[in-house]
């Protein structure tokens, strides 16, 4: 449990620890890569670490030298059959990836993770790779899953759930099918495994078919050649200080080497159709990744309407953008969010209970979020947060304590999944977390 006062204002430079996606990334396609490959801030989180040790599990040496993770690839067969089940934790992007890439690796292998990841949906991976020829089990469509290994045969598999995780097992899986396969994405989200494939010499290519749908292509079977990576700061995790920033007076910060992935950052075009002050400064690109120095000050916010094509772009921002909207001055609606039920956590419930708790009007109907500026006179006494172990409401709980006075986040250590150092972080620019 923590809790949290008001502040006095966010200010100074804030440590941003290393984008979550590309740190999976960071460790799933070097260990299939050949040649060595030298990680630069990589996110050392609960997450993160479920990822690396089932890749040690599977034999992939790996070292630590000057805060660097050094990883020794020997290409796409050079994988051992693991022991026991591969334990995933809470992590459902290593979840999906890893049976993507299981189902065309040469054995079996199992998949579990804790109680929030048993009981997220694995069909939505599995039913995909299926059309492969993969040979899964899962159980009721959740995890465990059972992969029997084997050479797939190539296909053209549509997508039409908004989803990174799925579009990336499948192309995990294709990168060892021999022969060209095709996933058709009806919704583009985050292209972080599509850059890094690239980047590692892949033969991949997209084309767009309309400004939501594309089809990307990969020729399987052809070894990938490694380098080296530099993790940029997380965007998502960067969010939380970002609107701290945004309702608190007297705040200014400085965050440097965001990733400002277009297919990532629809909370800073949310923000800022709310009227927050966000400069990008020094674009640039590293590893073909969209990078920007972040300024943001405090702002006086108005509510604003989201459809829903932009909850493809920010879908695990919209807790900590419910927390702007709670303090805008004017209502605001966020559509299409059916997608957020699913996360770590139903985060739907999560964010309209909560903020109903605090003494926020705050309606869910068909999927659209309807967010009632909070009024002063209703503030409860210091409100209980429940967090259902899901480090994204615990982080913009806090945050939205910063404001609001004094509430207490339950099962706080979940923080540890994405951001192990934010409560440190976070006292150090003005936040009062205790
Ligand atoms: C992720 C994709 C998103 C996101 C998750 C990370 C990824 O999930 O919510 O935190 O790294 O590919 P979905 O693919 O389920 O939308």
């Amino acid at each position: 449990m923590i809790s949290s006062k008001t502040s006095a204002g966010i200010n100074g430079i804030v440590k941003i620890p290393g984008d979550k996606s590309i740190s999976h990334r960071s460790i799933i396609i070097p260990s299939i890569a050949n040649g060595i490959c030298e990680i630069t801030n990589i996110l050392n989180s609960d997450d993160v670490i479920k990822t690396k040790t089932a890749f040690l599990e599977m034999g992939v040496k790996m070292e630590e030298i000057n805060n660097k993770l050094i990883i020794y690839g020997k290409g796409l067969n050079s994988l051992n059959k693991p022991t026991k089940p591969i334990y995933l934790g809470n992590s459902g992007t290593s979840a999906r990836l890893l049976t993507g890439l299981l189902s065309s690796q040469n054995f079996d292998s199992k998949i579990t993770g804790d109680k929030s990841l048993t009981s997220r949906p694995m069909g939505r991976i599995a039913d995909p790779l299926k059309l492969m020829n993969a040979k899964i089990e899962t159980l009721k469509g959740k995890l465990p899953i059972s992969i029997y290994g084997g050479n797939l045969n190539n296909a053209r598999v549509k997508i039409d759930i908004p989803s990174a995780q799925i579009k990336s097992g499948v192309l995990l899986a294709a990168i060892n099918t021999a022969g060209k396969s095709e996933i058709i994405e009806n919704n583009i989200t985050r292209n972080h495994t599509e850059i890094m494939l690239e980047e590692f010499g892949a033969e991949i290519s997209i084309k767009k078919l309309s400004e939501k749908k594309q089809i990307i292509s990969i020729n399987g079977k052809k070894e990938l050649k490694s380098k080296n990576i530099t993790v940029p700061s997380d965007l998502s995790s960067s969010a939380f200080f970002i609107v701290a920033a945004l309702i608190n007076e007297n705040s200014n910060i400085n965050i440097n080497n965001v990733n400002i992935n277009p297919t990532r950052s629809g909370i800073l075009t949310a923000l800022k159709k709310m009227g927050a002050k966000i400069n990008l400064i020094n674009k640039r690109k590293i590893n073909n990744e969209d990078i920007a120095d972040l300024n943001v000050q405090y702002s006086q916010l108005n509510g604003c309407e989201l459809n829903s094509d932009m909850a493809k772009l920010m879908i695990d921002e919209y807790p900590i953008l419910s927390v702007a909207a709670a303090f805008a001055n004017s209502s605001s609606i966020f559509r299409g969010l059916n997608e957020l039920k699913v996360k770590e956590s139903d985060r739907l419930e999560l964010i309209r209970s909560n903020l109903l708790n605090c003494g926020c009007t705050c309606n869910v109907k068909d999927n659209d979020l309807y967010i009632d500026p909070i009024s002063k006179n209703v503030k409860n006494v210091m409100p209980r947060i429940t967090t259902n172990f899901d480090h994204r409401i615990a982080m913009s709980f806090a945050v939205f304590g910063s404001k609001y006075g004094k509430v207490q986040i339950e099962e706080a250590d979940c923080i540890n999944t994405s951001f192990p150092s934010f409560k440190n972080e976070f006292n150090k620019a003005g936040g009062k977390l205790y």
